[in-house]
């Protein structure tokens, strides 16, 4: 049994490594077997961005590039793509990439572990907006600097970097230099596994003759959660199961009923398309951590996770969503809440993958929130997560699906509340009533997030505070009382 060789494009040359074992990180690998020591090890855990790297992929026969944190991402997962990191950014002859020289510029370098990570981050904005002729607004430097935490030294010359980065002479990626090395380097294997301690199918059905034959390997998409486990659990993994590349779970495909997101679509990729139905939607999806979690993470990993501080899954059950398990056997599909049977215990079998998460399209009728309270607005995990989708006819509600994080082993749906609405007029003494049962619903714990008492008492606020969003319409819809237009 034996790794497969791994190869990436690196300074315009193909990086080749054997005998990389499947449970080393990629960050393992810059700094201790390649002595590359310009990414930074900070956190170790996805937190502070000192390590962030830019990835390239060839996909449709373009570059796409995209920032991650080199500490939870697994090195095998880079197979096949280009690598770049901050001593990879100058030219041959020491010019300063625009990401760097604007950062100078501005005084907006920081220590030297974050720094770094902040020039990752910038040049994969440069990529992927100023290369492609479109300014970068302060709102875009944000979103793609959420990832680097520390702002010891201050933000604001940052911020300014990004946005100045296009007026230096520009510095562009050969992409298609890059792209003829990557040709070079394309996996090949698109039947069968072979016997490697490190399997990454591009096809569903690779991906289920090997989850059959390997039942013990751990399954991995993003890394984003098994990361820490390798990390800060020191867990090691003989063979690993990647689904990251699998052709078919990487696909969104819409109809005129359902969304389909496959199950290694990332968390960006997929919260995009959520938002694209649903505006209000946008907010709670970027806090969902920063842009290189996001950009790695996928929407299957935080389902099939079943943390009960996940933040998909009680947007997902409000929405309706369905989930469908694939295995050689065939294929199954249930509501989502019905995948848990406990804390972080769910209905999958050993043989058995999530595949897709169908989200049923927007109602006209439909009034829907979610809300997530964070110690923190940035980057935090919920102490609580709720999410709530009302239809009304006639002042009277007809249907109320709401999805509870933070409160119960697993994401919950709030059955008890959802009945003691149903039929009843959407008016402030029915609301205060259906904030009585939620708040009796569950029995939360007390952690380092928050108390069980300011939790419980969460829940009825937050339906307060949404029969008070669904009053504030600009236009009120005269069937359903209101639009989803709330006035600030
Ligand atoms: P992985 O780590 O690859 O896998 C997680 C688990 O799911 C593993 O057990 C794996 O075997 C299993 N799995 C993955 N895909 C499948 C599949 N298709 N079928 C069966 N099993 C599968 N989470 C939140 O909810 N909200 C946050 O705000 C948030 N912030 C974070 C911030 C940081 C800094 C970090 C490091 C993590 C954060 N997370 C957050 C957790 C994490 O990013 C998400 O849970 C993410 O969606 C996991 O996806 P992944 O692809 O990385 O999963
Ligand atoms: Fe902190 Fe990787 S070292 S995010
Ligand atoms: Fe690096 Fe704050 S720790 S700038």
């Amino acid at each position: 049994m034996t790794p497969r060789p791994l190869r990436f494009v690196r300074r315009g040359e193909i990086v080749s490594l054997d005998s990389v074992a499947p449970d080393r990180t990629l960050l393992q690998v810059l700094r201790e077997d390649l002595q590359s020591t310009d990414t930074k090890e900070g956190c170790n855990e996805g937190d502070c961005g000192a390590c962030t790297v830019v990835l390239g992929e060839a996909v449709d026969g373009h570059l796409h590039t995209r920032a991650v944190n080199s500490c939870i991402k697994l090195a095998h997962s880079v197979n096949g793509l280009a690598l770049w990191t901050a001593g990879d950014l100058s030219a041959r002859d020491g010019t300063l990439h625009p990401a760097q020289e604007a950062l100078v510029q501005c005084h907006g370098s920081q220590c030297g572990f974050c720094t770094p990570g902040f020039v990752m981050s910038l040049f994969a904005l440069y990529q992927n907006q100023v290369c492609k002729g479109e300014p970068v607004s302060r709102a875009q430097a944000q979103t793609a600097l959420s990832g680097n935490l520390c702002r010891c030294t201050g933000y604001r010359p940052i911020l300014e970097a990004a946005t100045q980065m296009a007026e230096l002479p520009a510095q562009p990626v050969n992409d298609a230099e890059v792209l003829q090395l990557l040709e070079q380097i394309k996996p090949s294997h698109q039947g069968p596994e072979g016997d490697f301690t490190y399997l990454s199918p591009q096809n569903l059905a690779s991906l289920l003759q090997a989850r059959a034959a390997w039942p013990d390997a751990q399954l991995v998409a993003g890394c984003t959660d098994v990361g820490l486990w390798i990390n800060k659990a020191h867990r090691q993994f003989a063979r690993v199961l990647d689904l990251s590349r699998v052709a078919e779970l990487r696909q969104i495909r819409q109809d005129a009923q359902v969304l389909h997101i496959g199950a290694s679509v990332t968390l960006e990729d997929a919260f995009a398309a959520l938002v694209a139905e649903r505006s209000q939607l946008a907010t709670f999806a970027s806090r969902f951590a920063g842009l290189p979690v996001r950009n790695a993470g996928t929407l299957g990993g935080n389902v099939a996770n079943g943390s009960p501080i996940g933040d998909s899954m009680p947007l997902l059950i409000a929405l309706g969503a369905r989930v469908v398990l694939a295995s050689l056997r065939g294929e199954r599909e249930m509501p989502l809440e019905a995948l848990y049977t406990g804390y972080r215990q769910t209905v999958l079998a050993p043989d058995e993958v999530l595949a897709w998460i169908r989200v049923p399209a927007p109602m006209p009728d439909e009034f829907m929130r979610v809300y997530k309270v964070s110690k923190r607005f940035d980057d935090d995990i919920s102490a609580v997560c709720l999410a709530l989708r009302l239809r009304l006819e006639e002042g009277i509600v007809t249907g109320f699906s709401i999805g509870v994080g933070g409160l119960a082993a697993t994401p919950v749906r709030a059955r008890q509340t959802e009945d003691s609405l149903i039929g009843q007029a959407w008016n402030q003494s029915t609301v205060q009533a259906g904030a009585a049962v939620l708040s009796q619903e569950f029995s939360p714990i007390s952690d380092m997030r928050a108390s069980a008492g300011y939790r419980t008492r969460l829940l009825g606020n937050l339906l307060q505070r949404f029969w008070l969003e669904s009053q504030g319409s600009r236009s009120i819809n005269l069937e359903t009382g209101f639009t989803e237009e709330v006035l600030a």
